[in-house]
């Protein structure tokens, strides 16, 4: 029998509720997202969006989930961001979080090697192995990866300006393993214009990066059918003050870019657009991120469907990583931000991630250590074990409030991708700095309302009592950088001086003229050619870059 009474209770109208409503004030704070998008007080019904733009899970527009059983099939992959110090202690670091159940690696390189310098540059001096791994030759790639069977484990490595370069290493590690480059699966991240927009790690001016880019997606499309050719990232756009919205509409606007300059050389959208993957950031406003996800998966999957004629339903899927803010973590009251990381890791999976790191408590004061990072690892366990939330598929689709979110959010990234497009496109808004300065205004805004405590950051300008425990931190033994410089040495004294010459010569020639890189790259890596080498040939060829900072 059910609950509710037979005879119908008058139905309450909403001029009856809006009554009741502004009878009563409001509290005096601004309710609006972290974005700063105002947020109604009710929303009903009538905010909700036609069903087929809501859609099911596994069918287009894809808005409540990828694969037609989400997480009833398959959990989301739990892959932590982790490198430090030399090859070995990371790869101590990746067996500690793959026994401490982990589903997947994600390496991060330390700043000389994304940066395309040696260890035994004079600009590495005191940044060997600090903030990840360093990585000079396949040497360490090997060492990387030793005891791990890269036919099994999928590997993230986020590295952008030299990816094609790490990705050489990488594939001669695997290939000097027995594994051959097609059975690799894993990730590059690669998306080198959200350098130039947010995260500022380059190496090339952008034209010949794009190129470089291209060269890297046209040749893992034909050799590495199971490689994710590039983490289209807005996790860094984020990070560096953007709205969710500027994240959505940047990154999206990024991945198109990427799909038109691989269809205007020439490949077809089918071939490579399935392994074009994405990276998002988690940030601590919920509701707003669980509505970006899913307007990115209805935006992605029309524009590859209807924009790109892409015929392929692998073609539309928006599949992204899901990255914990790390600017939401605070040096005060550092294990406030293990509540932090759960509810934003709740977000991603709410919001339907297909892989997750979630930052550990320590991380707003030094990379994590071990204790640390296991808590990070165990709150995806207990969100994926004991909430409930991966029971049903997109469990706030039809919601109200999400569903009205998420067409808010679409049609603002449609409204920033026709002001880009009228610059030129993303290329050429770049060079405009266009991103930058909205992205600086918005950081600037936030950055106001929190110092006028208008937006309060518990432990930071509101609830500061108790703020004395001491947090153990992870110290990097300055003896790990003196044992990497050794060991680069020890590679150039050991390998055939000329053979690297050559690859170098070749390099040069490719690079100035037409053809692929990445079989020269391929070369230069079995020949112990050493990262900074390679990017210095390639930069007498092309030059480095220098930005026009926006203020
Ligand atoms: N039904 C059927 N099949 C399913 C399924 C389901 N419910 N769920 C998953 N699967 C299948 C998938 O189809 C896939 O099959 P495939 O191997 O044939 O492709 C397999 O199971 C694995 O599933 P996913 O591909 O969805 O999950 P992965 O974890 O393997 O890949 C990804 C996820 C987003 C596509 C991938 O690109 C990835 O792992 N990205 C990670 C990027 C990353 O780690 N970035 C970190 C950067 S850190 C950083 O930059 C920040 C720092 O700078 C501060």
């Amino acid at each position: 029998m059910a609950a509710h009474t037979k005879t119908p209770a008058p139905q309450p109208t909403l001029e009856g509720w809006q009554e009741a409503y502004d009878a009563t004030p409001e509290r005096d704070v601004s309710f609006t997202t972290l974005s700063g998008e105002p947020i109604r007080p009710l929303y009903t019904e009538a905010d909700l969006p036609p069903a087929d733009a809501i859609g099911l899970p596994g069918q287009y527009p894809f808005t409540r989930g990828v694969y037609p059983s989400m997480y009833r099939g398959r959990l989301f992959t739990m892959r932590q961001f982790a490198g430090f110090g030399t090859a070995e202690e990371t790869n101590e670091r990746f067996r500690y979080l793959l026994d401490h159940g982990q589903t997947g690696l994600s390496t991060a390189f330390d700043m000389p090697s994304l940066m395309g310098h040696d260890s035994d540059h004079p600009l590495s001096l005191g940044e060997v192995g600090r903030e990840g791994v360093a990585v000079d030759t396949v040497d360490d790639m090997q060492t990387l990866f030793q005891g791990i069977d890269l036919g099994d484990v999928t590997v993230s490595m986020t590295i952008n300006a030299p990816a094609a370069i790490m990705l050489a290493y990488y594939v001669v590690a695997a290939e000097r393993a027995g594994v051959p480059a097609d059975k690799l699966g894993g990730t590059i991240q690669a998306d080198i214009l959200k350098e130039y927009i947010a995260q500022k790690e380059w190496c090339f001016p952008i034209d010949p990066a794009m190129r470089l880019l291209g060269d890297m997606v046209e040749w893992s499309t034909e050799q590495m059918p199971r490689w994710n050719s590039v983490s289209i990232s807005g996790y860094h756009i984020r990070e560096a003050g953007a709205t969710a919205a500027q994240e959505l509409a940047f990154t999206l606007k990024d991945g198109l870019t990427y799909v038109e300059q691989a269809v205007e050389r020439g490949l077809d959208v089918d071939d490579f657009a399935p392994r074009l993957s994405f990276f998002f950031n988690a940030q601590i406003d919920f509701f707003e991120e669980i509505a970006k996800y899913r307007a990115a998966r209805r935006i992605w999957a029309r524009e590859l469907k209807e924009t790109f004629g892409a015929k392929n339903p692998k073609s539309w899927l928006m599949r992204f990583h899901t990255q914990t803010a790390g600017v939401s973590l605070t040096a005060q009251q550092p294990l406030n931000n293990i509540v932090r990381t759960a509810i934003e890791a709740l977000a991603g999976v709410l919001g339907g991630t297909q892989s997750l790191h979630t930052n550990s408590y320590d991380e707003a004061l030094a990379l994590p250590t071990e204790e640390a990072v296991r808590i990070a690892l165990r709150t995806q366990q207990i969100i994926a074990h004991e909430t409930g939330v991966t029971n049903t598929i997109d469990p706030l689709g039809g919601s109200y409030f999400v569903e009205a979110l998420t067409d808010k959010m679409e049609a603002q990234a449609y409204e920033y991708f026709a002001k880009i497009d009228e610059l030129g496109g993303m290329v050429q808004a770049v060079k405009q700095n266009y991103p930058q300065r909205e992205i600086a205004d918005a950081s600037y805004e936030l950055q106001g309302e929190i110092d006028h405590e208008r937006r309060i950051i518990v432990g930071v300008n509101r609830y500061t009592e108790g703020d004395d425990a001491q947090t153990p931190i992870l110290r990097i033994d300055p003896a790990l950088e003196r044992k990497q410089v050794a060991s680069l040495q020890g590679v150039r004294a050991r390998r055939d001086a000329a053979a690297v010459e050559a690859t170098l010569t070749e390099l040069k020639r490719v690079a100035a003229g037409g053809g692929n890189l990445m079989p020269p790259l391929i070369d230069a890596a079995r020949a112990f050619t050493s990262e900074g080498e390679i990017v210095h040939a390639l930069q007498e060829v092309w030059g480095d870059y220098r930005e026009t900072p926006v203020f």
